[in-house]
């Protein structure tokens, strides 16, 4: 019989796409020239705030800003663990900008942000365990930001190597159950931190690269609910089996950006 899970209430902060559309193109799902339906995507959005609110968690939001279109992306400012903030530093020119619109949000909640000196996109490459950060690399975060990582908090940092363009952030390959276990593709990554993954998760549950393509790893999850794309079916169900509640979010006019439902969600952890 699959065990009892157990949701843990979380704070997230959030980002409305008020201003979102496709201007520029920094991964290989953006395509400048397709039509974004912005309403949609706002509709589809709200959609998860309401789950998010409806199972029990608690939602802030930031004000969009004019001109900054992937903002909607609240994983990518920062990571936060103990209440201490670690700042980003975006690879593209395009979203160096909201960094200050973020920093200037958590310093108003009355945190105190650090500037890292390397090229970081918060939660989209840094993943926080509960024991450890699990930190991506090969397209946006570098490793001398994975050793500024965990300088800052002490933790240690495991670094993983990402190397299909489609999967360019970690947190589109990889995402954390609960403090025990993890879901991911391993084709994402390179041999060495298949490896790496193997030797920690050894139970871990394995998604497909359809799973992957879906934004079926572009999940959050409570500890007992699964927000997941309803495209990545075959992973819910597996999930499902788990013992996990799937909770299904379509975020399809987002994802013409790169991006699902983990992408618009930062966690604050108290
Ligand atoms: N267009 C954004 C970018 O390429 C999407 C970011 C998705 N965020 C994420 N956490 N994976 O930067």
């Amino acid at each position: 019989m699959a065990e009892t899970r157990v949701r843990r209430p979380r704070r997230f902060l959030v980002c409305e796409p008020r201003h979102f559309e496709v201007r520029y193109a920094i991964n290989p799902w953006m395509r400048p020239d397709a039509p974004v339906d912005a309403e949609l995507a706002r509709t589809q959005w709200r959609t998860l705030i309401s789950a998010y609110r409806d199972h029990g968690h608690t939602v802030e939001e930031i004000d969009p800003v004019p001109g900054l279109p992937d903002m909607v992306f609240a994983a990518n400012s920062a990571i936060v663990v103990g209440g201490r903030v670690f700042g980003s530093l975006f690879h593209a020119q395009e979203r160096r900008p909201e960094s200050e619109h973020y920093d200037a949000w958590f310093k108003t909640a009355g945190y105190d942000v650090y500037r890292p000196l390397s090229v970081t996109e918060g939660e989209g490459d840094l993943v926080w365990t509960g024991r450890y950060v699990l930190a991506g690399t090969g397209f946006r975060t570098s490793r001398e930001a994975h050793r500024e990582v965990q300088e800052f908090f002490g933790h240690p940092v495991i670094a993983l190597t990402l190397v299909d363009p489609y999967f360019y952030h970690l947190d589109t390959a990889l995402f954390v159950l609960d403090d025990d276990n993890i879901v991911y593709y391993p084709e994402a990554f390179s041999a060495g931190s298949q490896e790496v993954l193997r030797r920690l998760y050894p139970d871990a549950v394995l998604a497909t690269r359809d799973d992957a393509l879906a934004f079926g790893l572009n999940s959050v999850s409570d500890g007992r609910h699964v927000f997941i794309a309803p495209q990545a079916e075959a992973l819910a169900a597996r999930l499902d089996d788990h013992g996990y509640t799937p909770v299904p979010v379509d975020l399809s006019e987002l994802h013409k950006a790169g991006g699902g439902i983990k992408c618009c969600t930062q966690e604050i952890r108290s």
